[in-house]
């Protein structure tokens, strides 16, 4: 079997280094019935949002085989597991706490604390209440104060039982692909919509850090944005203008206004009418302090000028080689990306808190044979490797994902877990990147 190794000298190789895997609560909970309804049910209900039309009423039914997952991660030898907390599990409608949701939350943070294992907790995962999109949701600017008093409540709870906090997972992909281009919940369009939703879910950001740090000293805090490196097709003027704008519209707007207090340029080049209502003091509330950076990473894109009917840039289809998801499997762009913020801005340190690859996986005798994702994480661990002896701080490293499980607009048709989920029956089984992952990390020195 393939194995994974990174040289003796290098910072991943010790025991330091934080290795973990990651999950999100819609994907793998399951028991619909035993929290508010979200954003995400609403939204598979619908025709033609989920490729094979399945949904996240059952997903891992992580809800009731929880302890047996603690066991299985805890046999990986991770140090940590990053998963997300539901917010319409935890909150009823008047704002007050859902005890047996919290519950929930306390007893698993309890489990992997006894199992030596840190909790890495997320608070928004795109599970958005339904009765908050229904007045409003990221467009109504109302949803950031309610933001912020979940996320008081939550911590008010959990104080420091938890490693970290990190308020929103990949504010781009709430903002952009739910509210702009309308592929993910709740399904809206318009860059008025994307611009606005994105400027409320980093404000909201700002309120929950403040929030979250009136309850925990030692726990730390930050957020988990994801990158997309942005390459030009070709190095022609037009191609590299394109290519900077599409840089600052889908990766840096979610990241300047954390350490910079305000958007990058091509804020500039939206019409009036598109641009999000921002209000006095508003990024002062942005640029709070963090004690970490999370990102998520998996592929890169291409870029030209922009073509008829596109505004800013030409976005070219992913190049080979590429995974079961159709994105290019290309781990230099991580080192350049990692590169390109540690210039930028004055980073905190980074976690790498997600990164993997989807595969056509057969389970055969018990066995995934998935050799090209254990390659995929060679390459990415490797990336890892180098940006930190170029000087990147990084101080962690998470699998996506522990198994299998709902991948949003995909369904239940792309697997990647590093544990193969037989939905039929909900047995788990390691696949070899699994076996592959718990190697390399109990063999790291101290
Ligand atoms: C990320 C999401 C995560 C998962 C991976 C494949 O954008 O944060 O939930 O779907 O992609």
């Amino acid at each position: 079997m393939q194995k994974l190794t990174l040289p003796d000298n290098s910072k991943l190789s010790k025991k330091r280094f934080l290795f973990g895997v990651a999950t999100s609560s819609y994907q793998i909970e399951g028991g619909v019935h035993s929290r508010l309804p979200c954003i995400w049910d609403t939204f598979c209900k619908k025709e033609n949002t989920i490729i094979d039309k399945t949904n996240g009423d059952i997903a891992c039914e992580h809800i009731q085989r929880w302890e047996q997952d603690l066991d299985l991660i805890a046999s990986l030898c991770v140090d940590a597991y990053r998963f997300s907390i539901a917010w319409p599990r935890v909150m009823n409608k008047d704002g007050s706490i859902n005890e047996t949701g919290i519950g929930f939350y306390e007893a698993l943070i309890e489990g992997l604390t006894e199992r030596g294992i840190k909790s890495f907790v997320t608070l928004y995962h795109w599970d958005l209440p339904q009765h908050i999109e229904d007045s409003g949701g990221w467009l109504n600017r109302n949803t950031v104060f309610r933001f912020a008093e979940y996320a008081n409540a939550v911590a008010s709870r959990l104080g420091n039982s938890v490693e970290s906090y990190a308020t929103f997972n990949e504010p781009f992909c709430s903002a952009f692909l739910g509210y702009e281009i309308g592929v993910h919940a709740p399904g809206k369009k318009g860059v008025k919509n994307g611009r606005t939703a994105a400027h409320h879910i980093l404000l909201a950001h700002g309120y929950g850090m403040k929030a979250i740090r009136t309850h925990t000293q030692k726990a730390k805090v930050g957020i988990v944005v994801n990158v997309t490196p942005c390459y030009p097709r070709s190095n022609s003027n037009e191609d590299e203008i394109a290519t900077t704008r599409a840089n600052e519209y889908i990766n840096h707007w979610y990241i300047k206004p954390l350490f910079d207090g305000c958007y990058p340029d091509v804020f500039n080049l939206l019409d009036e009418s598109e641009r999000p209502p921002i209000e006095d003091g508003d990024f002062a509330v942005i640029c709070q302090p963090m004690d970490f950076i999370g990102i998520n990473y998996y592929t890169r894109l291409t870029y030209s000028a922009p073509l008829e009917g596109d505004t800013l840039y030409h976005e070219h289809e992913a190049n080979p080689p590429k995974t079961d998801i159709g994105w290019e499997v290309y781990p230099q762009a991580l080192t350049d990306i990692l590169l390109e913020l540690n210039n930028a801005y004055d980073l905190p340190p980074v976690y790498i808190t997600e990164n993997g690859a989807a595969m056509a996986d057969k389970l055969i005798n018990n066995k995934v044979d998935d050799a090209d994702r254990i390659s995929y994480f060679q390459g990415h661990l490797m990336a890892v490797h180098n940006a930190i002896e170029s000087g990147v701080d990084i101080r962690g490293y998470f699998a996506w994902s522990l198994m299998d499980n709902f991948e949003w607009a995909e369904g239940l048709s792309k697997r990647f877990g590093i544990i193969y989920v037989d939905y039929n029956t909900q047995v788990r089984t390691l696949k070899n990147s699994a076996i592959a992952y718990r190697t390399f990390i109990s063999n790291r020195a101290e």
